[in-house]
């Protein structure tokens, strides 16, 4: 079976790919720095799977070291490609680490790509580049925005350099996933979301504000013109968004791509605001969430959900978990983590 490389496969997202891939029998082999995360995923993967994955723990910024891990895998047929940073206030204030970070390493792996004879590449994108989109739902036709952020330009930019690479090079098939709001942890709760200090997305605050770890959600504005006040999102199950993954690459592999470089919307189709991510998770976990109304967070878009009719049609993926099983899942791990189960 296919050899494919999994970068930042021990991450969020990349871990549920992992186990997704594997179940299809596809060999992976991960590369992670463990800059933020941790070893201990393997073996999250491994009881899952009943596979390890091959490991490697790489800086993909070290160029010469990843020439030496191509030359050592000279038999890798595609790569899914999720290491990257991805704190937004951060890379407002650090940009330099951001471009670094997300696009000399990108830069790296398409150089070893391009000297395979065939290779296909999925690329981490996200919604962020579309905006404040002036239509909803949002196609991948809707303009790509003045990205509000060194994170989310290194998105536009990966996706440019992919697209602009993908046209000279023949032998490299590419496809750009827009992720929307991933959310959820794998039913086992063997593996999930594992956010380093406070985390900044809503999901894992409120699992956090729960469990003890955190006084109250600070809901950020109820004044935005939407049913109730607080901004959409389109929350997509991490497991749905991991098997788009795998879908994605078969495209590639089986060439039933229809350019060399194609984009993917992934969401579920469906907006939901703060509150109703709120009740959503007392409804599955029969807790009463602390939470508080304070003003809007600076950056903010006010709805943002995907039109999903491409990746149904020409991907043939749809998402199978609804909100309400990402919330359980995510309370189930948040947990797990903290020995409450
Ligand atoms: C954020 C990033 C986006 C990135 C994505 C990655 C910003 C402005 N955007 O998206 O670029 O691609 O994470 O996961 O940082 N909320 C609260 N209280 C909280 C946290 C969040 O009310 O403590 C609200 C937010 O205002 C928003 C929603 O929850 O309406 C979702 O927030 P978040 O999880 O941070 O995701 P995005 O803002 O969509």
């Amino acid at each position: 079976m296919d050899k494919i490389l999994v970068t930042g496969g021990l991450g969020f997202i990349g871990s549920h790919t992992v186990v997704e891939l594997q179940k299809e029998g596809y060999e992976v082999v991960i590369i992670d720095d463990l800059s933020n995360s941790s070893i201990s995923v393997l073996d999250g993967i491994l009881s899952i799977s009943g596979k390890k994955p091959l490991f490697e723990k790489l800086d993909l910024k070290d160029k010469v070291g990843v020439e030496a891990f191509f030359a050592k895998h000279s038999d890798i047929k595609g790569v899914i490609h999720f290491a990257a940073s991805k704190a937004v206030g951060e890379s407002v204030k650090e940009p330099l680490l951001y471009y670094e970070n997300n696009i000399s390493t990108l830069v790296y792996i398409l150089k070893e790509l391009k000297k395979l004879p065939e290779a296909s590449f999925i690329f981490s994108s996200s919604c962020t580049v579309y905006g404040q989109a002036d239509e909803l739902p949002i196609t991948e036709n809707a303009p790509v925005k003045q990205a509000e952020s060194p994170y989310g330009n290194t998105k536009q930019i990966g996706e440019e350099i992919i697209s602009d690479t993908c046209k000279v090079t023949p032998s490299l098939k590419a496809i750009a996933l827009r992720y929307f709001n991933p959310v959820g942890a794998h039913a086992s709760v063997n593996i999930g979301e594992l956010p380093i200090g406070v985390p900044q997305n809503l999901v894992p605050f409120i699992t956090q504000t729960a469990i003890g770890l955190r006084e109250e959600l600070s809901v950020f504005g109820d004044d935005y013109p939407t049913s109730d006040g607080t901004c959409i999102r389109d929350y997509i199950h991490v497991v749905d968004l991991a098997n788009a993954h795998v879908v994605a690459l078969g495209r590639l592999l089986n060439n039933k791509n229809k350019a060399n470089y194609e984009t993917f919307n992934l969401g579920t189709g469906t907006g939901s605001t703060v509150l109703e991510v709120v009740k959503s998770f007392e409804k599955v976990s029969g807790k009463k969430l602390n939470y508080k109304i304070v003003g809007r967070r600076e950056g903010d878009i006010i709805s943002a959900y995907a039109d999903t009719t491409k990746a149904n049609d020409e991907l043939g993926w749809k998402t199978k978990l609804s909100l309400d099983d990402a919330m359980s899942s995510a309370w189930n791990w948040e947990q797990k983590v903290r020995g409450n189960k």
